[in-house]
């Protein structure tokens, strides 16, 4: 009898541990887990949960709630010209080829990468099919400082590069970037992967050399000369994470210069996402707001219950309760409007960019005035820096005198009202755009009622002469990411037992891709856990109650 119960014991824990794919066995306890928030993480952390429980043959059941109608957050696209077939990217834009996490889930879906620098400002417009030259610019608000024109060969271009800045400047700080990328990959894999804590892992990885110093420090401490600093690479984190370099730490410092390989996806990058959540077989609720999070005040760990409300205010009070074993908070909690009861979670405040993000179509190419360029010279990307010896701190949120991050030129494309070209431009600023200063970089006038709401642009125009000068327009401000002063503890992702937390990761990296990699973390933490109970429990059921891991172990 002591043997049969054991022998029992043995083909249950090894037909449960090695049951593969979705038919879980009746016997497998099923964890119900709640993901909050569909955009990179917690997308992410409900595709790994699925890949991890099957892996295992394990149990997931897995409730996503979204506020809004959509999957991907901070990561979406909107319509030009409210044209469903012309996409651009509101949020995140673009991610690189060392994001394995995005860049295996583009190959595993079948999505179609595209290069977001391409050679030559890329046309979609039916009248010229010929490329125009791209120049990207860094200006300082009086004048432009470096130019590259990327219709000229890539050695003409490092030529220039390292006329201006000098060889070894550039491949010194080349070389930095790598060593901080190199030690930040450890993430992934064992052993420091999965973690519980983000602060440790950081700190075992000597990363705290990064995020304790600005990127200013970072790259003085690293014998980067000024003028790459200040110049070039600000002009980076400027574009990247709305910072000048004495306001981020190193590591986003790093992270904004390295560029390689850089894509998204045609279509919207927003897509992976939801592919991500496919894949899952997660139940989706979309329009939910989770309110409150909360647990019977006298269990150590779950179940939790979660409190929502219809989004669109539909006042449907108390919209459902339901109770879940583990919960991933995957938002940042401060702009989440819910509360989490009974523990004490003490998720940090962290201090957080507003970044507005105007994008426009208009005929007019910029102003070669504006800029004090000849008209075969005007940018098509216009980054920007300070002026020599400016505070950091000055003009509106550090802009400077720029007053912007930067304005791109994207594309070229046709009116679909008029059929005239136009180019479309997307600008990064710490605050709205004025009618003023769009009539100066355009060098035309635009009415008044552009930032009052009030414009409505009607392209009923001709020729550029009598076109309206922005034929379309949108505009968002977003919490885009936190303002990543130095520090060397970060958020970790367990609040408490059962209870998890994705965007601690932002004050480190924010990144679709590190998002996601926080969401992957917490997949496999509750995965492990599951592993670790499943294991108890043969522990339980075994008579004998001594040996018998071991037995399963040797059985398996
Ligand atoms: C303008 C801009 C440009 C950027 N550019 C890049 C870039 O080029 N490359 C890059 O990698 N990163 C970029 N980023 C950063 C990147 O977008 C973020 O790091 C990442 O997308 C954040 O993902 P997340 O899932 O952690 O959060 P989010 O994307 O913010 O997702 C959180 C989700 O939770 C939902 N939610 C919130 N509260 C609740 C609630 N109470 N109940 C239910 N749901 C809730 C929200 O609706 C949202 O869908 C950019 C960001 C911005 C704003
Ligand atoms: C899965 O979770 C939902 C809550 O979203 C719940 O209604 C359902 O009963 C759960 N199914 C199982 C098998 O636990
Ligand atoms: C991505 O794919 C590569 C190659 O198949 C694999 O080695 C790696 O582990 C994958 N990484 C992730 C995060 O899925
Ligand atoms: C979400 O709300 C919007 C606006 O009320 C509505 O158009 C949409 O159909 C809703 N989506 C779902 C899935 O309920
Ligand atoms: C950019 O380079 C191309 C190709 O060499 C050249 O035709 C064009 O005039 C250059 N533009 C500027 C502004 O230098
Ligand atoms: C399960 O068994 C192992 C090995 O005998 C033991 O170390 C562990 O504490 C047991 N776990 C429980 C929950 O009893």
């Amino acid at each position: 009898m002591h043997l049969n119960g054991l022998v029992l014991t043995v083909l249950w824990a090894s037909s449960w541990l090695c049951a593969v794919g979705h038919e879980v066995p009746d016997l497998v306890p099923v964890r119900n887990v709640a993901v909050i928030g569909a955009g990179a993480a917690g997308s992410s952390t409900a595709y790994y949960l699925r890949r991890y429980a099957d892996e295992h043959g394990l149990g997931v059941n897995i409730t996503l709630f979204e506020k809004t109608d959509r999957i991907g957050g901070r990561t979406l696209t909107i319509n030009s010209y409210g044209d469903p077939n012309i996409h651009v990217e509101l949020g995140a834009s673009i991610f690189v080829e060392v994001n394995a996490i995005l860049y295996n889930a583009t190959k595993e879906f079948g999505l179609e990468p595209s290069s977001p620098y391409e050679k030559g400002l890329k046309s979609t417009s039916s009248k010229n099919k010929e490329d125009k030259d791209e120049i990207m610019a860094i200006w300082d608000g009086d004048r432009i400082r470096f130019s590259i024109n990327e219709s000229h060969s890539s050695w003409w271009t490092s030529a220039r590069l390292v006329w201006r800045y000098g060889f070894f400047a550039l491949r010194n700080a080349q070389k930095l970037m790598h060593k901080t990328i190199g030690k930040f990959l450890n993430m992934y894999n064992e052993p420091h992967f999965p973690f519980q804590s983000l602060t440790e892992t950081a700190q075992n990885l000597g990363l705290l050399e990064e995020t304790s110093v600005t990127g200013e420090e970072f790259l003085r401490k690293n014998k980067i000369p000024e003028l790459l600093s200040h110049e070039f690479i600000q002009a980076m984190t400027r574009v990247n994470y709305a910072s000048n370099l004495a306001n981020i730490h190193g590591l986003d410092t790093m992270v904004a210069t390295a560029p390689e390989g850089a894509m998204s996806i045609a279509g919207g990058n927003w897509q992976i996402f939801d592919r991500m959540v496919k894949a899952s077989g997660a139940r989706v609720l979309r329009n939910t707001s989770v309110t409150q999070v909360a647990k019977d005040p006298s269990s150590s760990s779950g179940p939790y219950y979660i409190t929502t409300s219809d989004s669109h205010g539909s006042a449907k009070e108390d919209s459902g309760i339901a109770s879940f074993d583990d919960v991933v908070i995957a938002t940042p909690y401060q702009f989440s409007n819910m509360k989490v009861m009974s523990i004490d979670p003490v998720i940090d405040k962290i201090p957080y960019v507003q970044l507005h993000v105007t994008i426009f179509a208009s005929p007019h190419r910029l102003s070669a005035a504006y800029f004090k360029v000849s008209p075969s010279e005007v940018p098509t990307m216009v980054l920007t820096t300070l002026p020599e010896g400016a505070d950091p701190n000055s003009g509106s949120e550090g802009a400077g005198k720029a007053g912007f991050f930067s304005i791109s030129t994207l594309r070229t494309l046709d009116n679909p009202k008029t059929g005239q070209e136009e180019y479309l431009y997307k600008i990064f600023s710490p605050k709205s755009v004025t009618p003023g200063f769009l009539s100066d970089i355009l060098g035309v006038s635009i009415p008044d009622t552009f930032d009052t709401g009030e414009f409505q642009p009607h392209g009923t125009g001709q020729g550029t002469e009598d076109a309206e000068p922005i034929s379309w327009y949108y505009t968002h401000v977003f919490n885009s990411y936190p303002k990543a002063f130095p520090r060397v503890t970060f958020q970790d992702p367990v609040l408490a037992d059962g209870l998890y937390y994705t965007s601690g990761m932002e004050s480190f990296i924010s990144t679709m891709e590190t998002n996601a990699l926080m969401g992957m973390n917490v997949a496999k933490l509750i995965v492990d856990d599951m592993l670790g109970a499943a294991k108890e429990e043969v522990n339980f059921s075994n008579s004998d109650g001594r040996d018998g891991e071991q037995v399963i172990l040797q059985e398996l």
